[in-house]
């Protein structure tokens, strides 16, 4: 993930900053990103691409996206706010284009909202829509995702929006309809063999000069992009992870060898993600749950859990047994250091530093 960040900072500011260790150091600091984060999303929006009468399609579709992770990873109130003042202004509508994955771009943020809010009615016009029998609609045809007649990676894009729709819904159609969308494109366009997408089915067989299969990376980034987010849309158990997660990229050197334009895609992609995740402690300490869980009233079950064997395991790593336990065990280091005593004898002994809350010791033993 390190590599990643650095890759995606070099690119952003455009300095080859790699080699140098002050520069790499600071990229992962969730405060410097977020400043990046407001400063391009400022930038871009003073400087709109899509002018007022185009600007629900999938370039703008696909920026709000994009503003939507960045309120999730950063809970900046401006872009919940920007989000929502864009959607109004479209009425939530389907975007206006005829493909029938593109024109679905704007409804991930208008899913979103819905899902921040819990205002249903957000998704209203994007759920009739797909419900009316149209060329370019579930309702009136099996295959209602095509571009000028031909299946295309980009479309994978709009996948995450039936998994949303279907978990606002709870009408697990969508999720029917997504499957059979994946499935379908996935069949005709992905190479099995290098483990990525064709732009369409134009360019299976072809060769370059070089005697290379022809790849569109940009799409690619689309395609990598469509998955990753299908796979934190749907649920922990859906029984299409695996397939979803197959086709979520090429590995690093793959990636490197072919295409430094999806480098940058899903450098971004993980940059954000990555802050998505900022660490949030996991263990409090037994005196936190003690607050409430002491007194007449709760049985004082803290003070009884101090008397008990739990709260002393730690401590009794250090009494004379423990010793000969350990050294009959072969274990080199003290009992108290020793990952393998320390794995029954102390809640979270294995938990990474930022793991653990202020409150929690290692030494209150298993709590
Ligand atoms: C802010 C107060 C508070 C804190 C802090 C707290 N709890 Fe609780 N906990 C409660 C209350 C209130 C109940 C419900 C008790 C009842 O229904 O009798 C409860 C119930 C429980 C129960 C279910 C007990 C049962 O009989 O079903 C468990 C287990 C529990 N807490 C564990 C913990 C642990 C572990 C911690 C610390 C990580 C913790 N609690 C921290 C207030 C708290
Ligand atoms: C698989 C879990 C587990 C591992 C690993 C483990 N222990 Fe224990 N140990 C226990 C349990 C459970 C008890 C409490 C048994 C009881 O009191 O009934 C215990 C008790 C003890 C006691 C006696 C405590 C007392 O109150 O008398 C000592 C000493 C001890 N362990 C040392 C060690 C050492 C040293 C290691 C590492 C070499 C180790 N244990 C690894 C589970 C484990």
């Amino acid at each position: 993930m390190r590599i990643l960040l650095v890759l995606a900072w070099s690119f952003l500011v455009g300095a080859d900053c790699l080699a140098d260790p002050v520069a790499s150091a600071e990229v992962d600091e969730p405060g410097r990103i977020r400043q990046l984060m407001i400063k391009v999303n400022d930038w871009q929006s003073a400087h709109p691409y899509q002018k007022p009468d185009r600007d629900c399609d999938w370039i703008r579709g696909t920026w709000y996206t994009g503003v939507m992770a960045a309120y999730r990873a950063t809970g900046e109130q401006r872009f919940m706010d920007q989000a929502l003042a864009w959607a109004r202004a479209k009425d939530f509508a389907v975007g206006y284009e005829h493909s029938g994955s593109n024109r679905l771009f704007p409804a991930d943020t208008w899913c979103e909202l819905a899902l921040l809010t819990g205002d249903d009615s957000m998704i209203k016009k994007v759920v009739a829509e797909l419900n009316t029998p149209k060329d370019n609609t579930p309702a009136a045809t099996r295959v209602w995702y095509l571009e000028e007649g031909v299946r295309y990676a980009d479309s994978l894009f709009g996948l995450p929006v039936l998994a949303k729709l279907s978990r606002i819904t709870g009408d697990s159609k969508y999720l029917a309809w997504m499957e059979s969308f994946f499935f379908d494109v996935a069949y005709e366009i992905w190479d099995p063999e290098d483990h990525f997408f064709y732009r369409d089915k134009r360019f299976i067989g072809q060769r370059t000069a070089n005697n290379k299969k022809v790849v569109w990376a940009r799409g690619a980034g689309w395609a990598y992009a469509g998955m990753a987010r299908t796979l934190a849309a749907i649920s922990e158990d859906d029984i299409a992870r695996p397939a979803y997660r197959r086709r979520c990229g090429w590995s690093l050197r793959e990636m490197s060898n072919r295409s430094l334009l999806v480098g940058f895609l899903l450098t971004l992609c993980s940059t954000c993600w990555t802050l998505a995740q900022e660490r949030q402690p996991v263990y409090v300490g037994a005196r936190v749950c003690g607050s409430c869980h002491d007194g007449p009233g709760m049985g004082h079950q803290y003070s009884r859990w101090l008397l008990t064997k739990h709260a002393r395991a730690y401590a009794v790593l250090a009494v004379p047994e423990a010793k000969k336990i350990a050294e009959l065990s072969g274990i080199p280091q003290r009992p108290q250091e020793s990952p393998v005593c320390l794995g029954c004898h102390a809640t979270a002994a294995e938990a990474e530093p930022w793991e653990r809350d202020p409150t929690f010791v290692l030494e209150d033993g298993v709590q």
